[in-house]
């Protein structure tokens, strides 16, 4: 077989080409075998041409030219073809993709270092921006009427969103065994592993993101590995040819999708490495393990780097004798493009003893970013020192942000902390602090970490904590697209790019600002997309607070400063200039005041945590003249109610990562793993509150004043929740737990250790029926007789169906009604008309949806999905809606979430509804007795609580007595 191959070489190819005299065989075969893909001509001149060169050679070996043509690549820097931005045509063009002119937009190009903006049209055509802010009508004229015009009314317009950091595909929505491709455990050091392997192009999520203005992701292998593999961009559209491939953004040489011509420059890899607590985790080892790891790895690569080095310079200088084959192994050839600079290296890496520990590593290679990196900006000259001046040319160079060019990027979540060690001294504001050293700072979502539909949230947020708008928006559009070697065709705007494009309802760094249309390769992508009016005020760029203190102090304090706050010098406090007042008023939230601007404010007096003028009558304040009193001047800002936060371990754990900080989880009942002691007990979330935690104090000062929270369970039987005050310092402190016992809580649904759910409702049945003795039994006699509320985790509508059934059945038995609330709930909008009738609340911990699991796939997206939302359809059905949340975390963006909820609910939701989203009606829900919390109030200076414009600068708790200032 192989002798007949060989024999079919045209015996000329083998006059030229001398095969060295040593060369068995085989070798020549698989050489041959090589040749015969390459066109004659092309061999025969490069053949003849390197003869010309080197006349002392004696014995060329028969593939000569195309090891030289490798040898030559090797050098080669990733860059697009020397006239890409030339180009009349995207590579990734859908042929019948009609042009489309979008008249009248505000845009933010990403150019002059993300400060200049464009007042004008757009057009986009061939998947390509061709033009940006005036359009030549004669431009127009040839597209006759084949143009889509669409007028955006002054709308502001951005680069499409560019994450740096996803799951998209590999950790797919809904999340099932099948489609669980994000991290291979088979190997600590695997740079073969490809991304794209494992890309589902069913992910549901591939059109929300796209909705929340995401066009480009990053796919990146999970970080259970020190080197997870190679990443692959891709771009979120649905594609013709439906393959994984076909979504690909300039894959490097081996892939098809998107033309690439091997003649030209390679195109920029990506690559996943990670260290510190997630690999040591995977593979009980420890950093020092992870390290070596990738120590051991990049020795290989460098050997082979070497020979490939010297088989080169020999083979350049026609030293043929006795080279052989050219040294590779496909498994390391990508580490060792690494070494060679063609590879932007993603690293998952938080504390500053892991930046260190990569990047003073011997081998040398640029990190393009270090992600999480927690810590990173703690230690900004670390990486301000690290190896490699990236000197490749940027196209937008001259345009761009004046970073410490070489230092590697930063890629953060917002407010996304301490939910591990590596964690712990995560930093809102860090963000603003890396990018005063001149760091590049980009927010990432790691979908479906964050959903990344709202990975416009995380620069938001950012901003909101002190990062310069123009460096918010290029953190999710530029600066990722600069990160990542691709800023030659996205995240920016400007003739010859991508015509990846969102108009948006409001300015970008407004809360809440939804795409009116997305733009991918210039095709729309939302098919009747739905918006809602947002206020007037919301096209500008909010005017945040200011943070400078608590930046330094984060920095100050290595990254836990404390979170105490001062005491007011006297019992009377007196608010200046109060613009909104809310209060509560029978079980509802009420604005007894709206001050139109600062010249129409009141003054709010406060004594012992007590409003004792509400500045109705003008001369109140009068009466304190005079006296020791506080005085704060609110400039426009608000008093309203305290927040609640349900949903969440808030109280119960420091840090979720680490057994030793947590209460724990209770025993599960349907395993008969509790010790007999407790068999017949209802565990009590009261008994293991923590105070003083860094997340609950986070809420606390951002207003979150009460935290409801139910046992951790595994699944089924959690047990009692408790209501407590977050800025109480230890439990034995006045109204530090406002209700021992709130509510009775079970979890139904596919847990990980849970039977049946049909097995899992039959308990329940049993034990509403009075099947169950001791605690237990008495415990659920009090939810059957109505006297206590029975509060079930719940995503599924299907299982809720069956509840309600239920509750029926057991509310006939006993002639009392059963009082019940579903939490999780994600399908309930689904029964919203049966829940109403059968007077059954929810609390969303998910308020703006994500088909997490199979159980909570039929969301109600949502804008721009959807009209509606679940908050709209079920409050449309009279069912009282609470907000949570799942992680606690983000117990401190309660205010944001439902200020957020209000601005989808096309007006209807008022400021003190949306208020009392988290608020009243989450204890009309959980059986909260009305009591303590009642005087909590919030002041905020600079706007309301629900405003970006806004911080809280006091909490008054009437409960605990006491008044807190920032
Ligand atoms: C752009 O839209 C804004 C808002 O609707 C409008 O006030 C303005 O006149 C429009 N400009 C042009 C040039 O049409
Ligand atoms: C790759 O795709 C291009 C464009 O679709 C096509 O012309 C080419 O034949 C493909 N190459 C391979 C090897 O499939
Ligand atoms: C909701 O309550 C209002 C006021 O009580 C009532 O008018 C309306 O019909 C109710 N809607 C539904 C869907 O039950």
């Amino acid at each position: 077989m192989a002798a007949m191959e060989s024999d079919k070489l045209p015996s000329h190819f083998l006059n030229h080409a001398v095969v060295p005299a040593q060369s068995n065989r085989r070798r020549r075969v698989s050489t041959a075998l090589l040749l015969l893909g390459i066109p004659l001509f092309i061999l025969i001149q490069a053949v003849l041409t390197f003869h010309s060169q080197s006349p002392r050679t004696s014995s060329i070996p028969i593939h000569a030219s195309k090891t030289l043509q490798k040898c030559r690549h090797l050098h080669t820097k990733p860059n697009p073809p020397p006239d890409f931005n030339l180009r009349k045509q995207s590579d990734r063009f859908v042929p019948g993709t009609r042009a489309t002119l979008l008249r009248n937009a505000t845009i933010w190009t990403g150019g002059i270092k993300g400060f200049e903006i464009v007042e004008g049209d757009l057009l986009l055509d061939q998947g390509l921006i061709k033009a940006v802010g005036r359009v030549d009508t004669s431009v127009l004229e040839v597209y006759k009427t084949d143009l889509v015009v669409m007028d955006l009314e002054g709308a502001w317009v951005t680069p499409g969103i560019v994450d740096l950091h996803s799951h998209l595909g590999v950790d797919s929505a809904p999340e099932l065994r099948g489609s669980s491709d994000t991290n291979s455990v088979k190997g600590i050091a695997q740079p073969w592993l490809r991304s794209v392997d494992g890309l589902n192009t069913h992910d549901e999520a591939y059109l929300l993101s796209i909705a929340g203005g995401v066009t480009t992701a990053v796919v990146l292998p999970g970080s259970a590995d020190a080197i997870g593999g190679q990443a692959f961009a891709i771009k979120l559209r649905p594609t013709k040819e439906r393959s994984a491939s076909s979504m690909l953004l300039e894959p490097p040489f081996f892939l098809n999708g998107s033309d690439v011509d091997p003649a030209l420059p390679p195109r920029w890899r990506q690559m996943k490495h990670a260290c510190g607590e997630n690999p040591s985790r995977v593979y009980s080892g420890t950093r020092m393990d992870t390290i070596w790891s990738f120590r051991e790895s990049y020795n290989k690569a460098r050997m082979i780097k070497e020979s490939q080095d010297e088989y080169c310079s020999k083979a350049t200088t026609g030293q043929w004798e006795g080279l052989g084959e050219f040294p590779e192994d496909l498994q390391w050839e990508a580490l060792v493009d690494v070494l060679r600079g063609r590879v932007k290296i993603q690293t998952h890496c938080y504390e500053a003893t892991d930046l260190d520990g990569l990047l003073s590593n011997e081998f040398q290679f640029p990190i393009a970013a270090f992600h999480h990196a927690s810590e990173a900006y703690l230690v900004p000259d670390l990486l301000k020192n690290a190896y490699g001046k990236i000197t490749f040319p940027s196209s937008v160079d001259d345009d761009f942000i004046d970073f410490a060019e070489h230092a590697p990027a930063v890629a953060l979540f917002a407010t996304n902390g301490r939910y591990k060690r590596e964690a712990y001294r995560a930093s809102e504001f860090a963000p603003r602090i890396l990018a005063d050293n001149g760091l590049k700072v980009v927010m990432k979502s790691d979908h479906p970490v964050l959903n990344s539909r709202y990975l416009l949230y995380e620069a938001q947020q950012a901003h909101y904590y002190g990062l310069r708008g123009n460096l918010a928006l290029a953190s999710v559009t530029s600066t990722p697209a600069v990160v990542m070697g691709a800023d030659h065709r996205l995240g920016f705007i400007k003739a010859g790019y991508d015509a990846d494009i969102v108009a948006w309802d409001s300015h970008p760094l407004a809360l809440g600002a939804t795409p009116k249309q997305v733009w991918i390769d210039g095709i729309s992508q939302i098919d009747s997309p739905f918006s809602s009016q947002k206020p007037a005020s919301f096209q500008k760029p909010p005017a945040t607070p200011d943070f400078d203190q608590e930046a330094y102090e984060a920095i100050k304090y290595d990254g836990l400063p404390p979170l105490q706050m001062r005491q007011p010098k006297s019992d009377v406090v007196i608010f200046i200039n109060v613009a909104n007042l809310f209060v509560r008023r029978q079980g509802s939230i009420h604005e007894v005041y709206s001050g139109a601007g600062v010249e129409s404010t009141r003054t709010v007096v406060v004594k012992n945590g007590v409003i004792v003028c509400d500045g109705s009558e003008p001369t109140c304040e009068r009466n304190y003249d005079g006296i020791n009193a506080e005085w704060m001047d609110l400039e426009g800002g608000s008093l309203s109610p305290g927040l609640i936060s349900f949903g969440s371990p808030l109280a119960m754990e420091d840090i979720q990562g680490e057994p030793s900080t947590r209460d724990g989880t209770v025993h599960d009942l349907f395993h008969g793993d509790s010790p007999k002691i407790i068999e017949d007990s209802v565990i009590r979330a009261a008994d293991g509150l923590q105070f003083a935690v860094r997340d609950t104090l986070y809420a606390y000062q951002a207003g979150v004043m009460t935290g409801i929270s139910a046992p951790s369970s595994r699944g089924f039987l959690s047990g009692l929740s408790t209501v407590f005050a977050t800025g109480a310092g230890h439990k034995l402190e006045k109204g530090a737990v406002v209700q021992e016992i709130a509510a009775l809580h079970v979890k139904i649904g596919h847990y990980s250790s849970s039977p049946s759910v049909s097995t899992q409702i039959a308990a329940l049945r049993k034990l509403l029926g009075g099947g169950a003795i001791g605690e237990l039994g008495a415990r659920f006699k009090e939810v059957a007789k109505g006297e206590m509320t029975l509060a079930v985790a719940v995503e599924s509508a299907d299982i809720m169906s069956s509840l309600i059934k239920l509750k029926q059945e057991v509310e006939t038995q006993t002639g009392s009604d059963l009082r019940l609330t579903f939490t999780g709930a994600s399908e309930a909008h689904i029964i919203a008309q049966e829940l109403g009738k059968n007077q059954i609340g929810v609390i969303l911990t998910r308020p703006r949806p994500f088909p997490m699991t199979w159980e909570s796939r039929r969301i109600l997206p949502g804008l721009p999905l959807s009209k509606d939302n679940a908050i709209t359809v079920l409050l449309s059905h009279n069912v009282t809606v609470g907000i949570g949340i799942e992680e606690q975390w983000s117990a401190r963006n309660t205010r944001f979430d439902v200020a957020w909820a209000a601005l989808e609910a096309h007006g209807e939701i008022s400021k003190a509804e949306a208020l009392a989203l988290a608020s009243v009606n989450i204890e009309k829900l959980l059986g909260v007795k009305s009591g303590h919390s009642h005087g909590d109030l919030v002041a905020t200076r600079g706007g309301t609580l629900l405003d970006f414009q806004s911080r809280v600068v006091g909490l008054i708790s009437s409960g605990r007595g006491v008044v807190d200032l920032v």
